[in-house]
This record gives C-alpha cells, structure tokens and sequence, in this order.
C-alpha cells in the first residue's frame, strides 16, 4: 500500500498512542521524500528527515542545525512545548528569566558544552563499570519481588512493578537522592510526558492540570535540595554538591539554572530507559528464537541490548532550527526553517542496517542512532546501556515463565515512546 504523503501522519501524539510508530510512513518517507517539507494545519511546518545518513548530517552539524531555535520538541499548535512548559506557573512564581534554555538541550556551543562538562564526569564508562555488580544486584532483587508478587497475583503490569524500578533507582543513586523520594521521582517523570494515573490526581483536576501540578511539585522539590546543597558545608549529595559549586565561565548557576539541569536529568533518564525495557521484554517474547538463543548464550547481552535500543528507539524525533541555507540530500533548506530528525526511522534504514525489518540479537553492526549523535549526544549512555545490560541478565532466567496478557497502553507523545502499561502474566 502507497501513501499520500500529504495526508500521512507522523506528528499527533494520538497517532503514536493508538497505532505505535508510523513504521510504513517512514519507509516510503525514505524511499520517497527523504527530506520531505512536512505541513499540516494543526503544527508549524517542519522538515521530516528520515534516513540514517541525513540525520547524522543534521546532527553532526551543530552550528547549522542548532537546538537554541524556537523549537526543540514537536507539539501541536496552541499546546506548550514539553519541558518549556514549566516557566508558566512555577517559573513566573519564581520570576525566573523566561529567555533562559530550560536545560543542556535548548543550548548550543560553547555554553552547551561547558555546562554539560559539570555532570558528564558522573556518567563515564569508567563511574558505570564501577556500578555493573550493584546494578546487577539491584536487578536482581528488584526481579525477584517482581517474580513474587506475580506468582501471587498470576498477573501484573511489567512497566509500573519493573522496569520501572531500576531507572529510578539509578537515577537517585547518582544524582544522590533519599530512596524515600525515588517512588515519587516516577510519578513526576510521567507527569513531564502528560501522563498521570487516575490514583495520582487529584478530585476536580483535569490530566493536564495534574501533569502541571506535578511538575510544580518536582521543581518545588529540587528548590529545596538545591537550597540545602548551597549551604555551607553542602548537603548530603556529592553529585549536587558538585554541580552546585560548578562553574561556566566563572559563574556559579542560578537557582533557574540548577533546577532546569536537574529537572532535565530525572527526566532524562527514567522513561527512555524504562522504555527500552518493556519495549524490550515485548520483543523477545515476540522472537522466541531470539530468546531461545539468548538465553543459551549469555555472552550476546551486550550484542542483545544494542538490538533492543535499535528496535525500541525510545526517543522518537527532535527539531533543530537551520541557521544558513543549507542542501540536505539534495534538499534545499532556507535559514530560519525547522528541521526534525526521526530516530526510530534511521534505525530500520535499509541502506545501513541489513534486513532492518529483523530483530536479530547477534546483529554484530548496529549504528544505530537510539542515543542521537554530535554535540548533544545522549549523556546517559553508557548509564542506560550498564542499566540495561543488568535488567537482561537479571530477566534472561524467569523469561520463558512471563506471557503478555495483550493489555498495554502506549505513551501518547512524539518525543519518547513506549509503554505507560504493560500486561504480563505468569505461565507454569
Ligand atoms: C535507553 C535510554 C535512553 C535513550 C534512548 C536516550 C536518548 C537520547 C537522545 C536521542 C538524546 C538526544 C541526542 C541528540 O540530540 O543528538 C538524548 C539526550 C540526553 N540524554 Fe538520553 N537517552 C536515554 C537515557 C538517558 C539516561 C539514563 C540519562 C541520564 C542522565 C540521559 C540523559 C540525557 C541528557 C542529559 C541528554 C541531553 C544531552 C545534551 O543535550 O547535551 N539519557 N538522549
């Protein structure tokens, strides 16, 4: 089947939610219109790039392609863009400068790079190797009471009772946070993609109100542990402590700043990885073969979590804005146009990755681009993939007891996807 590619849609969260990626769409995107000017009533017009080669281009070229434009996120006309959003109420609370990049990712160099240098040395390969054997204890319990408490109730939602759980706990770990706080920390990163469960809102209160009050929450939150890390002598935290004291050109951040940067980290981290997870778990089940052979050799893990990030791409897209007239695969681009780059595509683009459309554990050359590239390519890292190589081993032996019970919901968003909910079910 053909599309009319002016009627294809590839930007309303509503498409994603109920049907999942536009993996036709994107293909004949590819084949078609690689660099395609992409219009439609409810969105500003953008350039939808879907091959792998372009959006390296667009990526690799940061002075071109920079994230500091008036947009960064896809969002539909008359609704605030993800993440700019939390200037509204507790922003202006604050008096903060609305003309301030919320976080690392609306800034470009130098000052994108001096400012991301005060966290990245937590994030090395070198701090995460040092964490595998807690991360794989942490997997491991957390999947033994996962094992538990569906052996008790036959069924249970994969998402919330576990991949949920070791994101978080990375995530406070690192940045330093009390384990009381880590439960809370979920509620308020699903509230920064819309999502905010009925037993999480309050009476009255419509899911955008709640998503925004629960916002206000976590920057509330992060208000107070930055005020107690300044104090003298710090707080308990050296990662706050740390980022508290740092500099970017010889200015210490502002409570705006501070916030913006840890908002962005909490966020970061915990849906992408949860994501991958139950994306992962699905894919599996889905390919009992690759399971089969998985589970007969271990060693292919790393190899196994490379694949799931190419075939979950958690993150679906981000737009840059051009800042000079540029030529895209042929594709003339004014200055001044936007740019939106769609990773999921890239990665099942047949003129890079053999047979795309498999889902092949061994797969032993997988550029995938599941973590971007360039100036802003993903700070967590080498964190999602020690994460995930610990969830896998941790899930490789109660796989086979695990079934979908064909109950899940999806994230309505253009930005990161994935499950909200995800039904499994014990087998004997
Ligand atoms: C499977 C999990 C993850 C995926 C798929 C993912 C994906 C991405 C992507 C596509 C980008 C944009 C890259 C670009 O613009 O070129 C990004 C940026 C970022 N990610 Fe991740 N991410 C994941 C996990 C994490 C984790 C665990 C953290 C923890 C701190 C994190 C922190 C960040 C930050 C801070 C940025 C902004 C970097 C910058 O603008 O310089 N991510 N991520």
């Amino acid at each position: 089947m053909r599309f009319n590619l002016d009627t294809i849609d590839i930007h309303t969260p509503g498409r994603y939610a109920s049907q999942g990626f536009p993996w036709r769409e994107w293909k004949q995107l590819r084949d078609e219109a690689p660099v395609f000017w992409y219009e439609r009533d409810d969105i500003e017009p953008f350039w939808a790039v879907t091959r792998h080669a372009d959006v390296l281009t667009v990526s690799d070229n940061a002075r071109t392609f920079i994230n500091g434009g008036p947009r960064l996120r896809l969002a539909l006309k008359g609704e605030p863009e993800l993440l700019r959003g939390g200037l509204d109420s507790f922003g202006t609370s604050r008096s903060w400068d609305p003309a301030e990049p919320p976080d690392i990712t609306f800034m470009d160099d130098p000052r994108h790079r001096q400012t991301r240098k005060l966290s990245s040395w937590a994030f090395t390969q070198g701090c995460m190797r040092s964490v595998a054997d807690h991360f794989d204890a942490l997997a491991q319990e957390f999947t033994t009471r996962f094992m538990e408490n569906l052996t008790r109730t036959g069924h249970c939602d994969f998402v919330h009772e576990l991949a949920a759980k070791l994101p978080l706990a990375a995530t406070g770990e690192i940045l330093g946070l009390a384990p009381d706080d880590w439960k809370q920390l979920l509620v308020w990163s699903n509230a920064m993609l819309g999502e905010v469960a009925p037993e999480h809102m309050q009476p009255g209160e419509s899911v955008p109100e709640a998503a925004e009050r629960n916002m206000n929450e976590l920057r509330a939150y992060l208000e107070d542990l930055i005020h107690t890390h300044r104090a003298p002598g710090g707080g308990p935290s050296p990662f706050i402590n740390r980022l508290v004291t740092g500099r970017v050109n010889g200015e210490l951040l502002n409570d705006q700043q501070l916030n913006g940067y840890l908002f962005l980290l909490i966020g970061a981290g915990n849906d992408t990885t949860r994501n991958a997870t139950s994306g992962g778990l699905v894919a599996l089940l889905d390919h009992p073969e690759q399971l089969a052979r998985l589970s007969a050799d271990p060693t292919l893990i790393p190899r196994a979590v490379e694949e799931i990030l190419r075939w979950t791409s958690p993150v679906i897209s981000f737009l840059r804005t051009c800042t000079e007239d540029f030529t895209l695969a042929g594709q003339p681009i004014r200055a001044g146009d936007t740019v939106c780059v769609f990773y999921p595509s890239a990665n099942r683009d047949e003129r890079v990755f053999r047979e795309p459309e498999c889902f092949d554990i061994t797969r032993d050359d997988n550029p995938h681009l599941s973590f971007g590239f360039g100036a802003h390519f993903c700070l967590g890292t080498n964190l999602a993939k020690a994460e995930l190589r610990s969830m896998l081993k941790a899930l490789l032996p109660v796989l086979p007891k695990l079934a979908l019970t064909g109950e899940y919901r999806r994230i309505a968003n253009t930005h990161v996807s994935g499950y909200s909910t995800l039904g499994v079910r014990r087998i004997t």
